[in-house]
């Protein structure tokens, strides 16, 4: 089906590191670029999937540990790409988090909470960004990608703080592409629906905490469908690819939705 992966060579020659790849969306997009000709380092916090994924790819892939909240350890995991590979084409700023469940109050608002959440999805972006920018900009070419929700297009989608966090990504990217194009560097976010990955099913177990993983995946099927199915990892990754590849050339600043029309 068209939603398989597959291998090709769209990404032959080139280098990328994708945040949060050691498992969800990120782990599929590292799979789909290394299928694509790739060269993929994953940089993520968790230190016991992210060898492992990293090792399943095979020679052309590595991990990376690094926390994106802490700028110093995104501009080591950057210099590490160069050191190594001589230059970096393509920033996959993917790591995220939910943050906790709350209920759709502001009233219930944990302001340290908050400010944890916009740590990791805001300040992780401007990080990655900046850092991916200070080694692009000598070559003038690269592809930026960042990730948004349809919870920053639609409020009222997801708890508060992730979807207020979500909202500063396609305004972030529309600021900065005008910058960055003067040095051929482009820069677009993603914005999934909502896709069953580790996170999201650990959100609804705090929400529905006596049902299955399996009986979580059949409510996620149920909030929305397109023709019968549901948004899946590849279906981001395939749009990573999209954006990432000299296919996109010329196109910056975008906020690609990949909802199935749950936004229109
Ligand atoms: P996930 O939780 O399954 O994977 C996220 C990865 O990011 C994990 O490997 C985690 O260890 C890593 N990570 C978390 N904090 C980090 C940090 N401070 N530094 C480095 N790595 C860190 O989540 P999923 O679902 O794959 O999400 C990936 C991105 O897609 C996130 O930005 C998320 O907000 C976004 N997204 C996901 C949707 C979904 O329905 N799954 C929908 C819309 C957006």
């Amino acid at each position: 089906s068209s939603t398989t992966s597959s291998t090709g060579s769209r990404l032959e020659g080139k280098i990328a590191l994708i945040t949060g790849g050691a498992r969800g969306i990120g782990k599929a997009t590292a799979q789909e670029f290394v299928k694509q000709g790739a060269h993929v380092l994953i940089a993520d916090i968790n230190d016991k999937n992210g060898p492992n994924v990293a090792s399943d790819l095979g020679p052309k892939a590595q991990f990376i540990k690094c926390d994106v909240s802490i700028e110093a350890q995104v501009a080591e995991a950057v210099d590490a790409v160069i050191e190594r590979h001589g230059k970096l084409d393509i920033m996959y700023n993917n790591a995220g988090i939910i943050g906790p469940y709350y209920p759709p109050s502001i009233t219930d608002l944990d302001l340290d909470e908050f400010e944890q959440v916009m740590r990791v999805n805001v300040r992780g972006t401007v990080a990655g960004v900046k850092h991916a920018a200070r080694v692009m900009k000598p070559v003038g070419s690269g592809s930026i990608l960042c990730t948004a929700s349809i919870c920053g297009i639609l409020g009222g989608l997801g708890p508060h703080p992730y979807s207020i966090s979500k909202f500063a990504i396609p305004g972030l990217v529309k600021s900065l592409a005008s910058e960055l194009c003067k040095y051929g560097i482009r820069i677009n976010c993603i914005s999934p629906s909502t896709v069953a990955t580790p996170m999201v099913i650990e959100n609804f177990k705090l929400i529905y905490p006596n049902a299955t993983s399996e009986e979580i995946k059949k409510i996620i099927g149920g909030l929305e469908e397109f023709k019968g199915t549901q948004c899946e990892e590849i279906d981001i990754a395939k749009a990573a690819l999209y954006l990432a590849s000299d296919d996109a050339k010329y196109v910056t600043g975008h906020n690609l939705a990949v909802d199935g029309g749950l936004t229109c």
